[in-house]
């Protein structure tokens, strides 16, 4: 890490990346390798904090099946230009380089083996080899436009720079450094901010929702489909304390919003209906409740015949009361009364509006020399790697003509 360039004199670069997260070091990095001298500053203490707790420790740091639809943004065309240029077989090749080993985990989503430290440590090498000086614990208070660039006040002294790249993310874990710093300075410069909310993030019941399933905190199922209007996504799901979570419900959430019809189906695998008629014959004496938990967690199970269906041996059920008790389990209603919140979203939704910003090169349309790249901008991607592919291909973009 540079030391801090306190002492009075303003400092001259070509490039000033304020914020050391995936996007701002990668758009350092190609801007360092062309020659550019450039610094990044980071208001926390360590950079690439992100990266470092993503993943569980494992950095998820990108999916072989990245699309412009796996992502959300005002709109949807604004990604594909950059996406294009620097696509997940450009980032493995750097992984690959710097013999970090991986793996893919599911659907495309590839983790390293060890530890998300290792990325960190490439895209740090990666920078120091291209000369990028970068400072952590220096904020930024101010920034002017002037007649040949931006006037920066930090935390270590004043930075003039011909370029100026706001890669300062969302809000999401804000005790992890995220601000809304990105969003004030886009406002300052005459940019749209579209309305943010917490994506990737659990939804919360409350009331009589809650007290029905609360103490099922900690039953998980391997495979539901979460469905919002014509959106659907099919993974895992998990009770929590305060309400669902698990893989299905996080991609979901993105699409929900407080008052949208959330369903679930419990059994997207099975037919369900079907299933009930084979169980009656096969085993007539068998309560409904136990039978279900041959495909359900049985607390679960338990559960939904106390709410919805009187548990009787399989034998008293009519063939029509089974389609019927079929049918619910494809589509069942869980009323969300909201989310937890940035507090422990993957994700901000919204953000600056890509309206004001090239697709091509994330420069800013109304202040030549203003880039704004990952996060930050309204663009975020489904879970299991997409983000930081995101972070990783609108920091390149933009580090190519900073
Ligand atoms: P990022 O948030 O990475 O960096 C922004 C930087 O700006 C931070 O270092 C911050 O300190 C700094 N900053 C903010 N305000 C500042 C200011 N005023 N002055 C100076 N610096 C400032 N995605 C994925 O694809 N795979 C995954 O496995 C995961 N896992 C994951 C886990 C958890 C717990 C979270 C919260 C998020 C994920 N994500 C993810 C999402 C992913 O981490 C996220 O989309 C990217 O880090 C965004 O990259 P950015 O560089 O835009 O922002």
């Amino acid at each position: 890490m540079g030391a801090g360039h306190d002492g009075g004199a303003c400092v001259k670069v070509d490039v000033l990346v304020i914020g050391a997260g995936a996007a701002g070091l990668m758009c350092a990095m190609v801007a360092g390798q062309r020659g550019r001298s450039v610094l990044v500053v980071d208001h926390a203490n360590k950079v690439g904090k992100k990266i470092l707790m993503s993943g569980g420790g494992r950095c998820n740091f990108t999916n072989m099946g990245v699309t412009p639809s796996c992502y959300l943004s005002g709109n949807p065309h604004f990604a594909k230009s950059a996406l294009a240029r620097y696509t997940p077989w450009d980032f493995i090749a750097m992984v690959e380089k710097h013999r970090i080993a991986y793996h893919e985990k599911e659907l495309g989503q590839l983790f390293c083996d060890e530890s998300s430290k290792l990325i960190v440590r490439m895209l740090l090498d990666e920078c120091a080899q291209a000369g990028v000086r970068i400072e952590a614990s220096c904020g930024v208070t101010r920034a002017q436009r002037t007649e040949e660039g931006f006037n920066v006040l930090t935390a270590h002294g004043e930075v003039h720079a011909q370029s100026l790249v706001v890669a300062t993310g969302g809000l999401s874990i804000p005790s992890m450094g995220a601000t809304g710093f990105g969003y004030e300075l886009a406002r300052q410069f005459g940019h749209n901010v579209l309305p943010t909310r917490a994506g990737l993030v659990p939804l919360t019941l409350s009331g009589k929702h809650q007290e029905r399933y609360q103490d099922l905190s900690g039953v998980a199922l391997p495979v539901v489909e979460a469905r919002v209007g014509k959106r659907s996504f099919r993974a895992g799901m998990l009770f929590t304390h305060r309400g669902i979570s698990g893989p299905a419900i996080l991609q979901i959430s993105s699409y929900w919003q407080p008052g949208d019809d959330l369903r679930i189906d419990l059994l997207p695998e099975a037919d369900a209906g079907a299933w009930l008629q084979e169980q009656r014959v096969a085993r007539p004496a068998a309560e409904l409740k136990n039978v279900l938990a041959d495909l359900l967690p049985r607390r679960l199970a338990q559960r939904l015949c106390e709410l919805w269906f009187e548990s009787r041996p399989m034998r008293q059920y009519r063939e029509a009361e089974l389609a019927q008790i079929g049918a619910q389990l494809h589509d069942w209603p869980i009323v969300a009364s909201g989310t937890e919140g940035y507090r422990t979203a993957e994700v901000t939704l919204g953000g600056v509006d890509t309206d004001g910003l090239s697709s091509s090169t994330l420069q800013s349309k109304l202040v030549p020399g203003l880039f704004f790249i990952g996060e930050v901008v309204d663009v975020t991607g489904w879970l299991g790697g997409y983000n930081f592919q995101w972070a990783w291909a609108s920091g390149h973009a933009a580090g190519e003509v900073v």
